[in-house]
């Protein structure tokens, strides 16, 4: 077994807090770490390494997890663009942009897809992400939603069907029949190939009875849900997650003292997604209340054609620090560790012995540069080699 020794790390994030500095970051300077058979095998300082058989060193730069981005929406064709001309002109966000979107995926081919798919992950890798999630949502047929999940877990263990992104135009005088399709044929259809569900429960989309009927079909599949909630506006979507118990909760832009406190006492993670608001230039989701009221945060991009269409998790976390008070430590681990959480991932997001050997060389000597230095690519190398199974 060959075994790669990184070393003269001049910051190491780890995300351990039993190592090194003690905080959640767990950092280690003049550090090193070993890899063998994709997976760490030894963290520590540069002058305690062990030898191994080969040796990179990295000059003082620092390095941190992969990023978990534990949101998107890659499966979808054509171009909304100019949606967003329109919206920088003054024209209002609205999901309705959605069914753009359905109708142009619709009539793309599996080969279109996947292609696009591809181009999308590889840009994702390119900037540090490790782990990304992928929804359906663009299909709304039985046949659309499948195909597009199909494609996804070809490039992601983190599928999620979201059937229920909006009722499409043939069944918008029946968004009923609309919820028996996605809970009935629809769910048959896609159970195979997801591994979460997810509804956007918001006004314009389904409801919380809605979400409620369609996660519970969904766990019966041995789905685990999520949802898409209180991000147009206030709403029930959240405190509807953290009575069921979800593993994440997403957006929550639009927050009472109760949501807050139902986040908390929950442990549902709030993953938020500041790419919509800075693409629809909206109000930011207040991370500094959730945070000083012990909820745990991830920050995710939330790629998609209408509402963000960034695949940068380093934006994100630029976005999390500058408009939305979060410390660069706080934005770093929500956007790995926390974006594991939100995945209920516990094995992601985290340099430890035995966790994946997912990390990223930043060209920069601490992890603060990468709100510091915001659109500059940092990223200078990035290692994800699979982990054998068996
Ligand atoms: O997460 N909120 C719902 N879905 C996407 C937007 C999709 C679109 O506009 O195409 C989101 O923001
Ligand atoms: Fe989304």
């Amino acid at each position: 077994m060959t075994s790669l020794l990184v070393r003269h790390i001049g910051e190491l994030v780890t995300n351990d807090p039993s190592v090194g500095d003690g905080s959640p970051l767990g950092l280690l300077t003049d550090a090193a770490l070993v890899v063998e058979a994709g997976r760490v095998a030894w963290v520590g300082t540069t002058a305690g390494a062990p030898d191994a058989d080969a040796v990179q060193d990295i000059g003082g730069r620092a390095v941190v997890p992969g990023f978990v981005d534990s949101h998107s929406h890659l499966v979808f064709a054509g171009d909304r663009s100019a949606e967003f001309a329109a919206r920088m002109a003054g024209t209002a966000y609205s999901a309705g942009g959605i069914r753009t979107t359905v109708a142009a995926t619709r009539a793309a081919t599996d080969e279109q897809l996947a292609v696009h798919v591809a181009r999308h992950v590889d840009e994702m890798r390119r900037q540090g992400t490790t782990t990304v999630e992928i929804k359906s949502g663009y299909g709304l047929t039985v046949r659309d939603e499948a195909r597009a999940l199909a494609i996804a877990r070809t490039f992601t263990e983190e599928t999620t069907f979201l059937g229920a992104h909006v009722v499409p135009e043939e069944y918008s005088a029946d968004p009923a029949g609309y919820v028996a399709l996605v809970t009935g044929p629809m769910l048959d259809a896609a159970a195979p190939h997801a591994r979460w569900i997810d509804v956007f429960c918001e006004t314009g989309a389904f409801d919380a009875d809605q979400a409620r009927e369609i996660l519970a079909a969904g766990r019966a599949r041995g789905l685990a849900g999520r949802l898409h909630a209180n991000q147009l506006g206030p709403g029930p979507g959240v405190r509807l997650a953290c009575e069921l118990g979800l593993a994440a909760v997403d957006h929550c832009t639009h927050l009472d003292d109760r949501d807050v406190a139902a986040l908390a006492d929950a442990g549902t993670v709030a993953t938020l997604l500041p790419g919509v608001e800075f693409s629809t230039r909206s109000p930011y989701p207040d991370a500094r209340g959730l945070l000083d009221a012990g909820v745990t945060v991830a920050l995710a991009s939330d790629c998609n054609p209408g509402s963000s269409y960034t695949s940068s998790m380093p934006l994100c976390i630029a976005l999390g620090v500058r408009e939305m008070g979060m410390t660069p430590a706080e934005a770093l681990w929500a956007a790995t560790r926390g974006g594991a959480r939100a995945l209920d991932r516990a094995d992601l997001g985290q340099l430890a012995p035995g966790a994946p050997a997912h990390f990223v060389v930043l060209d920069a000597p601490s992890h603060l540069h990468l709100a510091y230095r915001p659109g500059v690519p940092l990223v200078q190398d990035v290692y994800a080699s699979p982990v054998p199974t068996g």
